[in-house]
């Protein structure tokens, strides 16, 4: 597998490719891969003739410096697994070389998107995610990029930044995948022990329940008060928000029916922070 370090070395491996004349796409991720991610590359690999995959730990993300420093780092496997899903190169650089120098990140308004529920308790986060994924739409430049779904607010930052400042880049989002348990994949997992992954279902189980709730026409209101009052009341679960949205904007929803309304859920299990969500459909 080719794994370039340097923007010099994506620019020449670019242009041996031929990457400018041919369908190109590129699926950013933090490495640690799983079958999530695998899926993203397959869906990429499925209609381009060049899939590159970046694997950056990038900094100016983290609120936490400890998340930073524990966040699995695998270059070697990840290189493979990429590889075996259908990526033609790595881009691997280190920080410093991506941003230039010393990682930084400006603030970015975009209202609720940027703002409320992961931007609201991770603060700083999102302008570390413009910062990143801008200067890989820069330095990549392809025709299409692969976001996954289980960063569902993400996906509306990143479509804003393609509408913005790269409006040719073709945003495409993949689905969020599970394990046999209904856990949303994520490389955090690896963090969680036997019970910490068995108590991690109750994000999605919450989810799951207010999906239903929803799509036989209950007043979904009331259910979400009492899926919120039960997983704040489970010992193993630190709640930091249970909600539905309206998954363009992060406002919450009104129950508008047109508009794509999905129930949205973050906490702590075993001092590992989760993230999930689930499309409810009448
Ligand atoms: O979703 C991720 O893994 C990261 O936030 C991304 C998009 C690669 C930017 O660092």
């Amino acid at each position: 597998m080719t794994v370039l370090h340097s923007l010099e070395a994506l620019a020449n491996w670019q242009k041996k490719m031929n990457w400018e004349e041919r369908k190109s796409s590129f699926v950013p991720t933090m490495g640690s891969l799983h079958e999530g991610h695998a899926s993203l590359i397959a869906q990429a690999a499925a209609t381009s003739d060049l899939v590159l995959v970046s694997i950056l730990v990038n900094p100016t993300q983290f609120t936490e410096a400890s998340d930073y420093e524990k966040y699995p780092r695998s270059l070697e496997a990840d290189a493979e697994k990429a590889a075996q899903a259908g990526a033609h190169a790595v881009f691997a650089p280190s920080p410093e070389e991506l941003y230039g120098g010393t990682p930084s990140s400006e603030p970015v308004q975009w209202g609720a998107l940027t703002h409320s529920y992961e931007g609201a308790k991770r603060k700083g986060h999102f302008d570390g995610v413009v910062a990143v994924v801008d200067l890989l739409f820069q330095a990549t430049n392809p025709d299409v990029a692969v976001f996954g779904e289980k960063d569902l607010q993400q996906v509306g930052v990143v479509r804003r930044l393609a509408q913005e400042r790269h409006p040719s880049i073709d945003i495409q989002v993949g689905g969020l995948v599970r394990d046999e348990n209904g856990l949303a994949l994520s490389s955090r997992n690896a963090r969680l022990d036997e019970q910490g992954l068995e108590d991690a279902l109750a994000l999605s189980r919450a989810l799951f329940e207010l999906r239903q709730s929803h799509g036989e026409g209950k007043q979904w209101t009331g259910v979400l008060v009492k899926a919120r009052a039960a997983l704040s009341a489970h010992p193993a679960v630190d709640l930091e928000y249970l909600d539905v949205v309206d998954a363009d904007t992060f406002e919450p929803w009104q129950g508008i029916p047109n508009q794509r309304a999905y129930g949205i859920v973050a906490a702590q299990v075993q001092g590992v922070r989760l993230i999930d969500n689930a499309r409810l459909k009448a």
